[in-house]
């Protein structure tokens, strides 16, 4: 028996396509019977159909397709391509690689769950290719078993300092697969103790063994390196990327390495950050430090994937003149160019840190010959820890649509990290993943929503969080039609309601320091992070224009002006670029703190109502399920309620303005 659930993979019993002459028969053209990911494919495609229909396919192979070398992302994209059509007996999915064949497979499956008619689904014949080349997962999982941000149990890869190579692993990697996850990174960027042995004797045969279960699934497997390894692991006085004996090291480590894991796709590297080593202790640039282990890994056709999560992280609160939103930007704009081809520059979705409302990172559409990939977050660490209810998919949505005009067409950040717009040699986007050993391996079951939608998403940026978060419901919960309109409304609105009852106008921050859940609107304000709301009687935010501390002008025009000008600047991010007094009017008609005022009351409301909504599903869906989501929704309320009376307080307090509808303040 396993004690965890199958979520999108749990086969129910369907009707709309019960009987149907198609599935009988599958032609799996481009496709060799003795390929890993296919035999996998027809094995998911098997149980899957026979427990949703009771049909039992035949299945008739086409023969493999030639082989394509990966020397950039768009060999990824073609590989991965796939049709899937009609024939007179049966449906036939067209691919290139095993990889095409498995996202077909699981198109139809997907197609079976969602009770839709695959003679309308497959006529017209459906062609469908990953927007972006890389779609990854990166896991923040310790080898102790404690996961960095994890809100759902603890680690199911390692426990004790020990790798784990069960049977959930394998459910895991089918899990991810059927959204279209190729890349999986299974340790915490802060490589340390333990994790720092990776890459040794000591954990080689397992790592390889994880390596081999993901690429039965199409997942290439990463790990995340310690800089100084050549300290810690080779007793080297040093780590200066630019030291012959620091190379050798590395050069020899890779050989082993790659020889022993076979499967390894390449490296995430964290260094410079938070106190982790990096280059610049040597006077080196990043450039320096990426392009060595680039170099050196390229003989194994592997990439290296630099983060670029780089600020002082030791400033004084009472300097106004740093600004930690400016430091990505500063600190990797001038060597654009100069990251060697199988370089990736990782770059977070804002320039903070996955804070509910943060302005586009200005290094996207600012670097324009470096490789990039985006970073979001799906583990909630600010966006409220899977108690609170928070779907991001229409947040990663803004992300993607948004313009950047780096370029006269295909500028959007969607553009960017998709390869098209700078013909980039890679690209893509990765997560830091929600998921632990907990029995619904997201803590709350409607989490879930957010790694079933990553992966979507990542497949295809044109779908939609409605018909995204339709399917998980339908795949995971219930296609009972009233659950599933009653879910869909408390998912799509939940991000906009959490940022309600949280920090105003794209302020950020406001958290209890070090856990970040719950409030404390002065809790990182004298603190060393660079994290400050600047608030006192007269006014709030951060002044971030020409007269600040400049950071607006990091974005190409119009955008710069835009974000400058308190008058055109999205009420949303007004805080982040403005010090404004509480009276200012925004676009709404609104004075700050007026909007402060009614958006955390409307917030927490709107949050009661979503936990309303929920009990009123009671006896319509899985009882281990209803009772997930109330319990949660239990301490949503008292949270919310905690934002709204706390912030809304604290800011009748500094500035003594009522607020003009009367409502109790404390
Ligand atoms: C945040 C987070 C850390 C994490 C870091 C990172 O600061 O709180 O736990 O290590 O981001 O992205 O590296």
């Amino acid at each position: 028996m396993k004690n965890y659930a199958d979520l999108w993979l749990g086969y129910k019993e369907k009707k709309n396509n019960k009987g149907s002459e198609l599935l009988k028969k599958f032609y799996l053209e481009g496709a060799s019977d003795k390929d890993e990911v296919v035999k996998n494919a027809v094995k998911e495609l098997k149980a899957g159909l026979k427990a949703m229909t009771g049909a039992e396919p035949e299945v008739v192979y086409g023969g493999a397709a030639p082989e394509i070398v990966i020397a950039k992302g768009t060999d990824i994209q073609d590989k991965e391509e796939y049709t899937v059509s009609l024939k007179d007996d049966g449906i036939c999915i067209t691919g290139k690689s095993g990889n095409a064949i498995l996202y077909g497979v699981f198109d139809v499956l997907r197609t079976v769950a969602c009770e839709k008619k695959v003679e309308e689904a497959y006529a017209p014949a459906k062609t469908s290719r990953p927007s972006n080349p890389l779609r990854m997962l990166n896991h923040w999982d310790n080898m102790d078993g404690s996961i960095e941000r994890g809100y759902s149990g603890n680690s199911f890869f390692y426990v004790d300092n020990e790798i784990q190579t069960d049977e959930r692993i394998t459910d895991y990697a089918r899990m991810i697969a059927a959204v279209g996850i190729n890349a999986v990174v299974i340790n915490n960027v802060n490589v340390k103790d333990a994790a720092s042995y990776m890459i040794t004797d000591r954990y080689f045969e397992k790592v390889a063994k994880l390596g081999e279960i993901f690429a039965g699934y199409g997942i290439g497997l990463y790990l995340c390196l310690n800089y100084a390894s050549t300290i810690e692991l080779g007793g080297l006085d040093s780590a200066d990327p630019l030291d012959e004996k620091v190379i050798a090291w590395w050069k020899e480590k890779m050989a082993e390495v790659f020889k022993k894991i076979p499967t390894l796709k390449g490296f995430l590297v964290k260094a410079d950050s938070e106190g982790r080593p990096g280059p610049f202790t040597y006077g080196r640039t990043q450039a320096d430090g990426a392009n060595m282990l680039a170099d050196i890994v390229k003989d194994y056709g592997a990439i290296i994937i630099w983060r670029c999560f780089v600020y002082n992280c030791k400033q004084d609160w009472r300097d106004r003149k740093t600004d930690r939103a400016r430091a990505g930007y500063d600190s990797f704009m001038p060597m654009d160019g100069d990251y060697h081809d199988n370089v990736i520059l990782q770059i977070k979705n804002g320039p903070m840190d996955f804070q509910i409302r943060e302005p586009i990172s200005p290094l996207l559409g600012g670097l324009k010959k470096t490789n990039q990939m985006l970073e979001v977050q799906i583990a909630q660490e600010y966006t409220g820890h899977q108690i609170d209810v928070c779907y991001l998919i229409p947040e990663f949505k803004e992300i993607l649509g948004f313009k950047t005009y780096c370029k006269e067409t295909d500028d959007t950040v969607a553009d960017i990290i998709s390869g098209k717009t700078f013909n980039s040699r890679f690209s893509g986007i990765a997560a830091v993943t929600n998921t632990g050993n907990d029995f619904n391996w997201t803590g709350n079951y409607l989490a879930g929503a957010n790694l079933f939608g990553f992966g979507r998403l990542a497949f295809d940026t044109e779908l939609s969080a409605e018909d995204i978060a339709e399917e998980f419901i339908r795949m995971t919960i219930s296609d009972d039609e009233e659950v599933v309109k009653t879910i869909l409304g408390i998912l799509l609105p939940s991000r906009e309601i959490y940022e309600r009852y949280t920090s105003p106008l794209g302020i950020g921050w406001m958290v209890r320091p070090e856990t970040h859940y719950g409030c404390s609107v002065d809790g990182y304000e004298y603190d060393r992070w660079g994290t400050y709301h600047r608030a006192d009687h007269l006014g709030i935010g951060v002044d971030r224009t020409d007269k600040g501390t400049g950071y607006a002008f990091q974005y190409n025009e119009p955008n710069a002006s835009t974000y400058n000008d308190p008058e055109k600047c999205p009420d949303e991010l007004v805080l982040f670029f403005h010090h404004l007094p509480y009276t200012h009017k925004l676009h709404s008609g609104k004075t700050v703190i007026q909007h402060i005022y009614d958006t955390h009351f409307e917030g927490y409301d709107e949050a009661k109502k979503m936990a309303a909504d929920w009990d009123s599903l009671k006896g319509r869906l899985d009882d281990e399920i209803f009772e997930n989501v109330r319990e949660r929704f239990e301490r949503q309320l008292i949270n919310a309620r905690e934002w709204c009376d706390q912030v809304n307080s604290y800011f009748y307090r500094k500035s003594g303005i009522e607020d003009e509808k009367g409502r109790q303040i404390w």
